[in-house]
Formats: structure tokens, sequence, C-alpha cells
């Protein structure tokens, strides 16, 4: 992606670039985007400290010999004066359906000279009109004599083949495919590309993804074969009752387009139609998300995806129904195999059982190698935690049956890892295994969003260092086209509430932009012509409850975009739609007191006020608040003036700020106690929400806060009592206004309820209930991210002290203010952001400390350095004051601030 460093013969800045695209970015895979208007971005290298861009140049060519040839003949955006280098808006001629595109990009800066080009990159062009795919939907709209079409579905995988002639030289071929729920696609025998679980899920009423492949590899001229293997997925839902529930949406079907260009410049297009041939009695016998795949090596059918393959047994494929939905590129990462784990240990339980230990709760799949007699059959079993007998416990897996067979062809060593389904687990139960299963025999597939890994952090403290681990672990295993509830029980939804602020946290850690553009046209999608919005989106499952806090991540993701990624164009798009949500919850719930009465979850999963009374509690317990949906009320009011000025709606501001003031009166007057400085039944969230949201006078603030701090400290003996609602915000609340030990010390505790109490207890991810060892089953998932709250910002922003200054999105200006907590000696940490990796390393010692920064091209950084004067201060062994690039601001809190510009740094303070 990045192109190599390179330096001009002019002038001394390196270019890095870096294709960008709203919701389109394909970062390992470029083909196939439907952004008729893509944006570019680039990073920018200095070698000089303070490298500021003062112009860019970008060329953007049909062929990469005109790109060559510095012909930029679809857009050349000639010398531009702009220090903008990320979604600068591509100007140049129409892009049109197929359309290739190879660009570069040169930079002038502040310290004169002009870079040398970048290394080109490139992108291509989808099918962008209906009218463009060819041929027709294919499927088979029943299922066979085997499958079984209750509960617990089960449904063969679906095979198709289609040979044709290819009659002369080729030039470039493409596939583009819509294979749902899910498909794998050959040529020629060979697997095309590296995702898996294709493509992302959505709600096909609404819209459909396709991908783009180029197979020009993989296609030779004279005879070819196509072959296709179509899953459920979530097409053909996992549980084939409670219609008015589970959507589904019919059996797996495909369209596929295969456009072949010939060097004589001629072209031609393979595409679905009745000739192609296809069979459900394959060896996938069913697949299904909850339940497993089961697999029968003695049904492989070999060669059929290559030429010569007798298919006269295979039927003729079906002109079934084309989907409701829309058709669009995917722009958002596939889903592939990113990281592969050993088994720590394969134990005996009893004959014939033996249980797999992966030593990480781990979401995808297991591969398994495996030798034995034609019919012997190997069942896995998955779990995430293991009984007092060392066997699998279930019971919180609910009805998923979780369970993946493997039949053996027999005849030599056979290696398997299923297709169309996942699972959370750590333990595996293996039986029917023949021989004597050792760890080599397995491997665990980490599956999910091919997104790149931005963060780093270590601090001083292992606790904190297990809790960051874990929840990367979590937050990766949950990501699967959509962010996900939890990964193993017969759920695995994109619940809303679960993500609002945690989605802020995860972007320090992953690269989630393009997932969670997916997820806001997800989520509108989901909108109800009135203006609802349901709890889950896509709506997989119906609920439609309408609450503030759930509905509400709708903006709050959008914001995170904005605030993270600086990236203003999903707030252009979605604006309408929030303010139209908005103006329903207002019309069908505003009480005239300015009460948001409608509530759905409250702090769901507030933690028992002891372990003990929390043991064998079924979690599911809701406890609705008009406090928390009206603070939530005002909180978007606020969100919403900064959108409105952001999107051109001026007009709008003065009616959300009018309608906040009137929520606020609102607030106080039902909720506010004033005897005692709280708000409510007085629980640590519902201050936290009048504290943070800013909807306490201000003359009271100091003793809210007081109040706040007094339930952790002496009601709660230093811990948080807040649920799903108020952990979102508790960390920043606490370091905000005065308090960050306090903050510290919910961050370390490793009793009850902490996040520390997980690690202690076991966990290798992040809990779904903070009484999770001990609570009832039915509820109570160990792969959650909920409970992150704010936890994983406060890390990076706080403790690392790496954050984007608030009116500069994007870390175009970076703030750099690292907490001095008693008891954390060092922080270690980097992100790398939108313009470029930013590293923060500061350490503390007896009589000194050192702090080490890079920051990235084009950017600038305020660093608050702990010291008594600037005269205590080293950059780099000189006197602050003589060090170049670094410039003193202010004292201010006992820190001295300087703004530094791009470069790396070594502070010393005496
Ligand atoms: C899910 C949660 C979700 C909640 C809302 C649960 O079953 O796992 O994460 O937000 O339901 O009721």
């Amino acid at each position: 992606m990045f192109s190599a460093l390179q330096l001009s013969s002019k002038g001394k800045v390196a270019v890095q670039v870096q294709l960008q695209n709203l919701r389109t970015e394909m970062l390992r895979n470029p083909e196939g985007i439907d952004a008729v208007h893509p944006r570019l971005s680039w990073e920018i290298l200095g070698n000089q400290r303070g490298t500021m861009q003062t112009h860019y140049h970008v060329l953007v060519a049909s062929t990469p010999q005109k790109l060559a040839a510095d012909e930029g003949d679809l857009w050349n955006s000639g010398k531009v004066q702009s220090n903008q280098a990320t979604y600068v808006t591509y100007a140049g001629a129409p892009l049109k359906s197929r359309r290739e595109a190879y660009w570069k990009v040169k930079t002038w800066t502040n310290h004169g000279g002009e870079s040398a080009w970048s290394e080109p990159n490139y992108w291509s062009m989808g099918l962008l009109s209906y009218g463009d795919w060819e041929g027709r939907w294919i499927g088979m709209d029943k299922a066979s004599p085997w499958d079984e079409e209750d509960r617990f579905a089960r449904l063969s995988a679906r095979y198709y083949r289609k040979e044709f002639e290819a009659p002369k030289q080729i030039k470039k071929a493409k596939v583009y495919i819509i294979g749902l729920g899910l498909y794998e696609l050959f040529i020629n025998g060979q697997r095309i590309g590296d995702q898996v679980l294709a493509p992302a899920p959505t709600d096909y009423t609404a819209n459909v993804k396709y991908n783009t492949y180029d197979v020009t590899k993989q296609l030779k001229s004279g005879k070819n074969a196509i072959g296709t293997v179509l899953g459920n997925g979530r097409f053909y839902t996992m549980r084939q009752y409670k219609p008015y529930k589970n959507k589904t949406f019919g059996y797996p079907k495909m369209l596929l387009n295969l456009v072949i260009e010939y060097t004589d410049g001629t072209s031609e297009k393979i595409r679905t139609e009745e000739s192609w041939k296809m069979t459900a009695d394959g060896p996938i016998r069913t697949n299904n998300e909850y339940d497993g795949e089961e697999y029968d090596a003695r049904k492989e059918m070999p060669g059929w995806n290559a030429v010569g393959f007798d298919d006269s047994k295979w039927r003729q494929a079906e002109y079934v129904q084309e989907p409701d939905g829309e058709i669009e590129a995917q722009m958002n990462e596939p889903m592939k195999v990113m990281e592969t784990l050993k088994p720590v240990s394969v134990k005996l339980l009893k004959p014939g059982t033996y249980i797999l230990d992966m030593g990480q709760n781990m979401v995808g799949w297991l591969k398994m190698k495996v030798q034995g007699k034609q019919g012997d059959q190997v069942t896995l079993k998955f779990a995430e935690v293991l009984n007092e007998k060392g066997e699998l416990a279930l019971e919180n897996i609910r009805d998923a049956k979780v369970t993946d067979v493997y039949t053996l062809k027999g005849g030599g060593e056979e290696v398997w890892e299923p297709s169309f389904v996942f699972h959370g687990f750590r333990y595996v139960e293996v039986t029917g295994y023949p021989g004597k299963p050792i760890v080599n025999n397995f491997e665990g597939r980490v599956v999910y969003d091919a997104m790149k890994t931005v963060g780093s952090f270590k601090t001083s403290n292992p606790i904190i260092n297990q809790v960051h681990e874990n929840s990367y672990w979590s937050i990766r295993g949950n990501y699967k086209g959509m962010p996900l509830d939890c990964p193993q029980r017969n759920e695995r939804q994109p619940w809303l509430g679960d993500r609002p602020v945690q989605a802020y946290g995860e972007s320090f850690v992953f690269d989630n932009e393009k997932l969670y553009a997916k997820w806001l046209d997800d989520i509108q999608n989901a909108q109800k012509a009135d203006g609802s919005i349901p709890d889950v989106a896509p709506a997989f499952w119906r609920y439609y409850s309408d609450n503030m806090t759930w509905a509400g991540t709708y903006l709050m993701i959008a914001d995170m975009l904005h605030q993270q990624y600086g990236n203003v164009r999903v707030i252009e798009k979605h604006y309408p739609f929030m303010r139209k949500w908005l103006q329903y919850m207002e019309s069908q719930y505003m009480t005239d007191g300015y009460i948001m009465a409608k509530d759905s979850y409250g702090d769901w999963c507030a933690p028992p006020a002891t372990i003990e009374e929390g043991r064998g509690m079924n979690a599911n317990v809701k406890h609705p608040s008009y406090l928390i949906s009206t603070a939530y009320h005002y909180h978007y009011l606020q969100m919403m003036q900064r959108f409105a000025r952001l999107t051109g709606n001026e007009g709008d501001i003065k009616g959300y700020q009018a309608l906040a003031e009137k929520v606020r009166k609102g607030f106080n007057h039902e909720f506010f106690i004033a005897k005692d400085a709280s708000y409510g039944e007085n629980k640590l969230t519902d201050n936290l929400l009048a504290l943070y949201f800013r909807l306490v006078p201000k003359e009271q603030e100091a003793a809210l806060f007081k109040t706040i701090a007094n339930i952790i400290e002496v009601r709660n003996k230093g811990h948080l009592s807040t649920g799903v609602v108020g952990t979102q915000w508790i960390m920043r609340s606490l370091t905000e206004f005065g308090r960050p030990d306090l903050a510290y010390k919910l961050a370390t505790n490793t009793t009850y309820p902490s996040w520390g109490y997980m690690v202690e207890n076991g966990a290798t991810t992040i809990w779904e209930l903070w009484n999770g060892n001990t609570a009832a089953p039915t509820m109570n998932s160990y792969n959650h991210v909920m409970m992150l709250g704010d936890l994983v910002s406060w890390y990076y922003e706080d403790l690392a002290g790496i954050k984007s200054d608030r009116g500069q999105t994007g870390f175009k200006q970076i703030e750099m203010k690292p907490l001095m907590v008693n008891g954390l000696d060092f922080v270690d940490a980097s992100y790398h952001s939108v313009h470029g990796l930013i590293k923060s390393n500061w350490k503390k010692e007896k009589k000194r400390f050192s702090w080490k920064i890079t920051v990235p091209g084009n950017t600038k950084a305020v660093v608050y350095i702990p010291a008594r004067s600037q005269n205590d201060i080293t950059e780099s062994g000189k006197a602050v004051s003589s060090a170049s690039g670094v410039r003193f601001l202010k004292m201010e809190g006992g820190r001295a601030v300087f703004e530094i510009g791009s470069g790396d740094y070594a502070f010393v303070v005496k």
C-alpha cells in the first residue's frame, strides 16, 4: 500500500502515498470500488523537523504507462496550494464502470523544494450501474431431501460450475460476484483470493455487496472452468423459526459476471445463466453459523471446478428471484485468516474424548490434519470455558450446537478446515479422532476483517497490559463484516448499544474506518420510514424497541469517524437520517416537561453489589431509566449542533440549542437532588451522565463530582458500579475533573468488579459481565467488548497522551498530555493515524523524566511536559530553548507546554 521512501533531487521531502476512499478504501484489494468521487490520501514523511505540506500535485492516469510518462489523462490536479493530505476529492474525468486508475502525488513543503513523485497507486471501478450486470440470478429455491428446515436449519452447500472457451489471447479478466449468503470462487481449480466468509453481511432486502477479482493469471486461452460454492451465512438464517423475529431471505443464490478482454481489443462476458450446472450433494452437508459445518470427504468431487469434469449427474441451475437490495461494491475489508495459533495442549478427558486448549479465547475455526479409514468421523465441539470436571461448559452457548464434523475419505493424510462457519472458543472437544491427536494436528485460525492493527501499547503495569491484550482479542474477534456482540452463543448480532464509545477506543487499535462506515449504512438501511432505528443492525433480529442509548450509536459512530479520521462525508451522508430519528423520538416520547420518557435497557449489566449477590443471577434484567434517555437526548442535541455546522445545516442549530436548553432544565427539575448534589437514584451512572454531558448547573459541578468520587471511594470501596452506559464515561470524567488517581485505581483493580478481576480469573478476552465467573450461564459471554466503555481510549489518549485536537480532527493537530499518576512508571505506545505514525514513550525515573515522541509529517503537536520550568528540560541533549522546531507556549498546571512539528524528539527533565 505504501510507496517506498523517496528523496527528490531538488528537495528533501520524502513522500508516502496512500489511496484512501470514504466508504471505499480497499487496503488490501483495490479492485472494484463504486465511489465515483473517491478521495485520495497520503502521508508525508519528512526528514526535517516541522515539515508541513504547502502544495500538492496529483496525477491520475488510465494506464500505468501514461502515469509513468506523467500524463494524468483522468485527472491532473495541477499544483494546488493546500496542506490537505487526507480525503482529497478526485475531481477528474467521470469514472465509468470498470475503469482503472493509476495515480501518484508529489508535494511541496514549508522547507522549500519539491518531492519526487510517489510510487504509483491503483484502484479500479466496479460495475456502477444496474445495467452493467448481465446474466441472471441463479440458485435452487428448495431444500434437498437430506436437509432439515426446522429450528436448527441444516442446508447443504451448493456447488456451481461452468466451462467455457476463451478463444483469443487474454489481456485482462475480472470477476464481479455476488454470492449470497457466502461464496467461495474457483477458476481452473484454483481458489480466487484469500478472503473468507465473503461477502460482508447486509440486510439483503436493502443492499447486497459484490466483490471484484482480477483473474487474468488464472484464466487461459482455450478451455476454462469456473466454480463456486454457496453457503448460507445470514441469508438463509440459522434459525428457521420465529419468523417475527429472525429475518431470512431465502435460499442461497448468485449473480456473476466474468469480463474477459482480449489483446485484439475485443471482449466478452461469461455470466450466470441456466447453462450453469449445480449440485447440493457435495461434501459440505450442512453449514450453519450457530451449529457448525459438517463435511463428508467421501462426497468430494475431484476436479469439479476444473475443465473436463463429468457433470452429467448435476442439475441445471435455476433462475431465481433477485434479492431486493441495491447492488453495491463492498468497500470494507473482507474477512481473512489473520493469524494462526497452535494449541497449547491436547489432553485425554475420557477414552475417545480429548480436550484441546488454544491457550486463548479466539474466534475463527480449527484446521485439522488427520489420517484414518474411510468413514471415520471426527467431531469438534467448541467452548470458551471448561467446567470443574474439565469438560466443555456449553450452557452459555445456549442452543447453538457449535459442532463441526469431518468424515474421512481414507487413504492418507487429510487436511480440513470449514468454509462457512466460525466459532468463539478457547477449548475444543475432539471425539472420534483416529489414533491419538497431538497439538501439531491442529491449528487455530483467527478470522476477522482484514484491517491493519494501528496501535501498540505497553506500560509498567502488568494488569493494564493484560487488559489491553484481552481487549485486542475481543475487539478483533467480534469484527465480522459488522461489529458483533459476541461470537459464540446463538446470538452474534450487531447490537448497537455495545459500541457507541467502545468503537472510538477500538479505532486506536484497528483501522476500523471502513467497517464502521459500512455499519452506518447498515443502520440507515434499517431505519423505518417513521424514523425509528433498531437495537440491532442489520436487523437480522427485528428489535425496534425505541431507545436513546442503543439507537443513538448511529450518531456516536459518525462522530467517532469524524474525530478520529477527519471523515466528514459520513456525517454529510447520514445527517438527514439522524435528524429524522431524533424528531421521531421527540414526537413519540418526549413529555411536556422535556423528559424523554422511553428507554429499554437502562444501565445494562451493571454489576451486582457483591460477587456473592450475583451468584447464579441471570443478567437479563432491564431497568429502563428516563434519566438515562433524557441525558442522552441532551448529549445528542449538542452533537447535532456540531454536525449541522459541518454539513451546512446551520439553519438547524438554533432549534437544537433551544431544545437542548429546555431539556437541560427539564432534566434538572426532574432528577437533580440539590441537598446531596446528586441525580436520580444517586447511582454512579446517573451522576456521571449529568456531569460529563454538562447537564449539571455550573455552580453545582464541583459538588456533584465530589458525590461521584465519594460513591467510588466510600460506597464502592474503590470500585466502579457502572454497566454498559456508565462505563462509557467514567474514566475520562474522573480524569478531566481532577481525579486521575481514581481512574488509575479502577484501571488497575483486581478485585470485583473490575477489568483486572477478569484477568485474575483467567480471562484472555473481555467478559460480558463483571461477575462473569459466577453469574447464571444463560446470559454470560466471555467475549464481549461492551464493558470496555471508555477504557481503551483512556489508555491511548490519557496514559500515552495521543489525542486528536477536537477542533482539528483526524490528528492534524495532536494533543500530548499524558497522565502522571503514582504507580505508573512508563508508557510506550504508538498509533498510526491517517496522517502517519505517532509515538509516545515516556518514563519516570527517580530524578528524571524522559519522553520520546514522534510526530508525523504535515501535523503539529502540543506537548505538555511535567517540569517546574522549561530550564529543566533538554531535547536531544540540548537545552530545550535551543532545540530546533520546539516552541515554548506557556507553563500550565506544573507542565511546560510546547508546540512541535513533525519529527522525532527526545525530551529529558531533570
Ligand atoms: C447482547 C448485548 C446487547 C443486549 C441488549 C444481549 O443479548 O449480547 O450485547 O446489547 O442483549 O439487550
